[in-house]
């Protein structure tokens, strides 16, 4: 059995909806146990991530970065760090923002970076946008076409009709992508 935290922190609800789909999506990868944790629950904890084989991180965009809020638990796993106690551990992010651009590459940067420091593996979003296919925009997988990490954009009404279903579906695609690759990753080489 390998174990999936999804590690999020969310203001207004959206970015806890996307959390929500990806864990639904990677359980239906067999022997695969996924955990939701709100960055509030970490911040003095985060050593309970030891213990996962693989860590998503989602974030608001908020100007074009991570939330303060996810900062300051990506910031209290300094000492963790040290002793590079995430290293070898699979990695991906993901961000949800109101514009459609919105500048969420530069947080999914960020997380990039952070994951990278750590000494993780990261996992993109290899999902080709299906609008090239004729699907609908909205109704399209990828249709914001980030292949680093996974996009949802939120229009500002409540989370359960903010998203368009191309958004919800390719948070679906992302975390089974995700567990998939999990289930079959041996670990690092280099000790
Ligand atoms: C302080 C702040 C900064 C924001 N900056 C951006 C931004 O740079 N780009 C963008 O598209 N949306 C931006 N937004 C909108 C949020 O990303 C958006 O409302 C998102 O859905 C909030 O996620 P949540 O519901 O999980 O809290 C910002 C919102 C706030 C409060």
């Amino acid at each position: 059995m390998k174990s999936i935290a999804i590690i999020y922190h969310s203001h207004q609800g959206h970015t806890q909806f996307i959390a929500q789909q990806i864990q639904v999506s990677a359980a239906q990868i067999k022997d695969i146990k996924i955990d939701l944790f709100t960055a509030e629950q970490l911040i003095s904890q985060p050593e309970l991530l030891i213990q996962y084989d693989g860590l998503i991180w989602g974030t608001p965009t908020y100007l074009g970065g991570v939330s303060g809020t996810l900062k300051q638990l990506m910031d209290a796993t300094g000492p963790l760090w040290k002793k590079q106690e995430f290293k070898g551990k699979l990695a991906a992010g993901f961000t949800v923002s109101s514009l459609p651009a919105g500048d969420k590459q530069s947080t999914l940067i960020s997380l990039f970076t952070f994951c990278m420091q750590h000494g993780m593996i990261w996992i993109g979003n290899p999902i080709l946008p299906e609008q090239h296919q004729g699907v609908p925009y909205t109704q399209a997988a990828n249709r914001l076409g980030s292949w680093s990490g996974l996009m949802a954009q939120a229009q500002h009404s409540s989370t359960a009709d903010a998203f368009d279903f191309g958004d919800i579906k390719t948070a679906q695609l992302f975390g089974q992508n995700f567990a998939f690759n999990l289930s079959a990753y041996q670990g690092v080489m280099i000790t």
